[in-house]
């Protein structure tokens, strides 16, 4: 495994459309432990291929309840609403809300090629659609309601007792 460069706001790569994974090979493989590898070492939640560079409709993520890898990840059902602070790694030093679904149901291809579906609510359903949306070259702050300062993200945190980062 390697940790990989993380591609930052004005890097062209996170505008662009990830193609669909065709084949999963040992490159596919690789690059998901390498994701999260870096994810792990950036202090982050989730983490898309383009976010390294590489245009592979391919994301990890770790919620707090072990790693989690989804190749060509699609969002088939979504209820409701909720608005929370998110981050993202490749928008550093910035935090905002998002309106995001409540909850969604997704359909995505682990690492043996296995037709798979999970369902998630809160930060889980937040990390999907945040990581599902960089896949279409789409960043958080194209649709923040409202900033977040540092200082306000920290006191939130300490009285939620929640030492997480939510970067994605
Ligand atoms: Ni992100």
């Amino acid at each position: 495994m390697a940790i990989r460069v993380i591609r930052t706001d004005e890097d062209p790569i996170l505008r662009k459309r990830s193609r669909e994974v065709k084949e999963i090979n040992d490159r596919i493989t690789t690059l998901l432990d390498d994701m999260l590898e870096t994810m792990y070492e950036a202090d982050g939640v989730g983490i898309a291929a383009p976010q390294v560079g590489i245009l592979r409709r391919a994301i990890a993520l770790d919620v707090g309840d072990g790693p989690m890898k989804l190749i060509n990840p699609e969002i088939i059902e979504q209820e409701g609403s909720e608005i929370d602070v998110e981050g993202c790694l490749s928008v550093p030093n910035f935090n905002g809300t998002v309106e995001r679904p409540a909850w969604v149901k997704v359909k995505y291809l682990d690492e043996t090629g296995e037709q798979k579906e999970v369902e998630a609510t809160g930060l889980f359903a937040r990390c999907l659609c945040h990581e599902i949306d960089h896949l279409d070259g789409i960043l958080f702050r194209d649709k923040y309601i409202d900033e977040i300062s540092r200082e306000d993200l920290i006191k939130a945190r300490e009285a939620n007792d929640d030492e997480k980062d939510t970067q994605q």
